[in-house]
């Protein structure tokens, strides 16, 4: 009886201790992560994922392990990024976790969506694709409201411009980590077809 005492006693003090132990919860970054957010994240990509520039996007609401493989991807060269290798390349996985973990938990903010006849036509494409071109319907798996999935980003409200870059990237492999999918899409494009769905994807919330 009294072997069992001390194993039950250790047990209880690491189920105690286990909640101080996690990372903080509700997306509050800890000391060191709140450190690296302000003096490199937040210049391109806002303090708390909402990016000031239509260039750099938007990281507040997008899946956790989607954001967690893009930054592992950037450090680790799969992703080439003269931009975003430099900023990852001394993080370790923690610290990559717990930034996915915090822009993840971050509200996206409402948007405009531009061009309503444009809009008209991405809107079009997103939930039908192109039948001719051969074009699937963007929808059927980024989900009806561009909500994406854990592993299968989310494409609502992400800034247009940024939504046109990775599409040209896409479609000449310049995007280097898991681009099939998207390359064979991406290639069936028109100019007016990218520029209208990144429209029509950057209303969407
Ligand atoms: C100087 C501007 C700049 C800074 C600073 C910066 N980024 Fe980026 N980030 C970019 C650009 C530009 C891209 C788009 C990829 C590309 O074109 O190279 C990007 C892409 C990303 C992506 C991929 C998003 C997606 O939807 O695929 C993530 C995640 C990301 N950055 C996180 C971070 C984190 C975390 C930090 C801080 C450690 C950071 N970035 C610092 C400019 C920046
Ligand atoms: C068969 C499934 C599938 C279809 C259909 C599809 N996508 Fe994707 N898409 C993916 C996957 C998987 C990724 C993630 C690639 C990665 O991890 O690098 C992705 C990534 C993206 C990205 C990069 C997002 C970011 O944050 O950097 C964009 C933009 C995108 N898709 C737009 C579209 C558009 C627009 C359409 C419709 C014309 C479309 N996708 C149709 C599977 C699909």
């Amino acid at each position: 009886m009294k072997s069992l005492v001390k194993p039950l006693l250790a047990l209880a003090l690491i189920l105690l201790a286990a909640p101080t132990a996690a990372a903080p919860a509700g997306g509050e970054a800890s000391p060191r992560v709140a450190e690296i957010i302000a003096s490199r994240c937040a210049l391109c990509h806002g303090p708390e994922g909402e990016s000031a520039s239509a260039i750099y996007p938007r990281l507040a609401a997008q899946h956790p392990g989607y954001l967690k493989k893009q930054l592992k991807d950037f450090r680790d060269g799969q992703r080439k990024s003269d931009t975003m290798s430099d900023m990852v390349k001394d993080l370790k996985d923690e610290d990559i976790a717990a930034l996915a973990t915090f822009f993840a938990s971050k509200k996206a903010g409402g948007r405009q969506s531009g061009d309503v006849d444009l809009a008209g036509v991405g809107k079009f494409i997103f939930h039908r694709g192109n039948t001719f071109s051969g074009v699937s319907a963007c929808a059927s798996c980024h989900g009806p409201k561009g909500f994406g999935t854990e592993h299968l980003p989310r494409l609502a409200g992400q800034h247009p411009a940024y939504i046109e870059t990775q599409l040209k990237e896409f479609n000449k492999r310049e995007r280097t980590n898991d681009n099939s999918i998207m390359h064979s899409i991406a290639s069936k494009l028109t100019e007016l077809e990218t520029k209208a769905v990144a429209v029509y994807i950057g209303g969407l919330q």
